[in-house]
């Protein structure tokens, strides 16, 4: 068991409440968002971020934005529940857990009013949703991290990315780290490199504080020294998470996780990707479909309020980048473990949730 559980994302009866994790390392302090607008807001700003928990909290601001929706008709509930779905998709492009936790909520909404006119009764059952989506996601990543586990050999150094962990998720264990701490509650020593994981610092600031946090031996690197302790043995495994992950298995997350994944194949280090089946994307083909997102040119130029480059220069920020699947030696998720050719595997793990054919209409 973890030694605190994060409590990245929760529903109270005041609104949606998230750690804001701009400010961490340095400070703890949690927020509470009071409608729709405010919960998008907050995972425009990242306050929340992280795949699975961008769809967790989006789910949350729909039961929000709902419950304090004036309309007294289903009509005109639906839409206002049609508005507050377009300011949600409109966030962050990339994480498919986005998406994917909209479609089952308006997917909630079609099913409570094809069985009932009473709005009161349409707005607790999607509250009920939003509440499903979270428990759902920490029974998930509970799972995934057992099976990924096993994949890690006692005594293991594993490489992460960015962060994947308990902030990225709505908590408890989360997707790559989910694997780490599986390995470890199997009984198995387990060591972490982070990379730092700029222009963001989802590593430094983020991970290194969460495993610190769990008593989980973690050592800091810059992102790019990742090659100098691979060659020097130093790395056993890389697991990272995903924000999207195409029918073939192409992979897109955080930017600088492709470079690492060929550093691994370099060296002879697995490279595990480790994700919720939210997170697979049977719609697209390959990862040239994959929309990245393109942030402040500020995040690069900036630490906080210090400018670091010259005013007045050219900057490039892509969020995300696509790992090819040939690089990818599994995929770890919450139904197995799938392995090349992913086409296949991934589409069988899907067949297990019944949701393959809804996926690729
Ligand atoms: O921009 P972020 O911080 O939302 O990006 C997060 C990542 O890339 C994570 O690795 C990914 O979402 C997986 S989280 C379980």
């Amino acid at each position: 068991m973890p030694l605190t559980m994060i409590k990245t994302v929760e529903w109270t009866p005041e609104g949606v409440r998230m750690i804001d994790q701009r400010l961490l390392p340095t400070e703890e302090k949690y927020l509470m968002f009071r409608s729709c607008e405010e919960v998008a807001d907050a995972i425009k700003q990242m306050i929340v971020r992280g795949a699975p928990a961008i769809g967790v909290s989006a789910a949350m601001g729909l039961a929000l934005g709902l419950q304090q929706a004036v309309a007294t008709t289903v009509i005109d509930l639906q839409d206002d529940f049609n508005y507050m779905c377009d300011v949600m998709a409109a966030t962050r492009p990339t994480a498919v857990n986005l998406f994917w936790a909209i479609e089952r909520m308006r997917e909630a909404f079609r099913r409570a009013a094809a069985e009932t006119q009473d709005v009161e009764e349409i707005k607790q059952r999607l509250v009920d949703e939003a509440q499903a989506i979270f428990k759902e996601d920490i029974e998930a990543n509970r799972a995934l991290g057992r099976f990924g586990g096993e994949l890690l050999p006692d005594g293991a150094t594993v490489l992460t990315h960015c962060n994947a962990g308990a902030l990225a998720t709505a908590g408890d264990y989360g997707t790559a780290l989910g694997v780490i701490r599986g390995a470890r509650d199997a009984g198995k020593r387990i060591a972490v490199i982070a990379d730092e994981t700029r222009p963001f610092l989802q590593g430094a600031r983020l991970t290194a504080w969460e495993l610190h946090k769990d008593e989980i031996p973690v050592t800091l690197i810059t992102d790019n020294m990742a090659g100098h302790v691979m060659k020097q043995g130093k790395v056993d495994a890389v697991v990272v998470g995903a924000d999207r992950i195409a029918a073939n298995g192409d992979t897109a997350n955080k930017i600088g996780t492709y470079m690492v994944a060929v550093l691994a194949k370099q060296h002879d280090i697995p490279f595990y990707v480790a994700a919720p089946i939210s997170t697979i994307d049977l719609s697209i083909p390959d990862g040239a479909h994959i929309p990245i997102e393109e942030r402040d040119t500020r995040e690069v130029t900036h630490i906080r309020e210090q400018r670091l480059a010259p005013e007045g220069i050219e900057v490039h920020n892509p969020a995300f980048d696509v790992t090819p699947n040939e690089l990818v030696a599994a995929i770890i998720t919450d139904k197995g473990v799938a392995r090349a050719p992913y086409t296949s595997s991934l589409r069988r793990l899907f067949e297990q949730t019944g949701r393959a054919e809804e996926q690729t209409a």
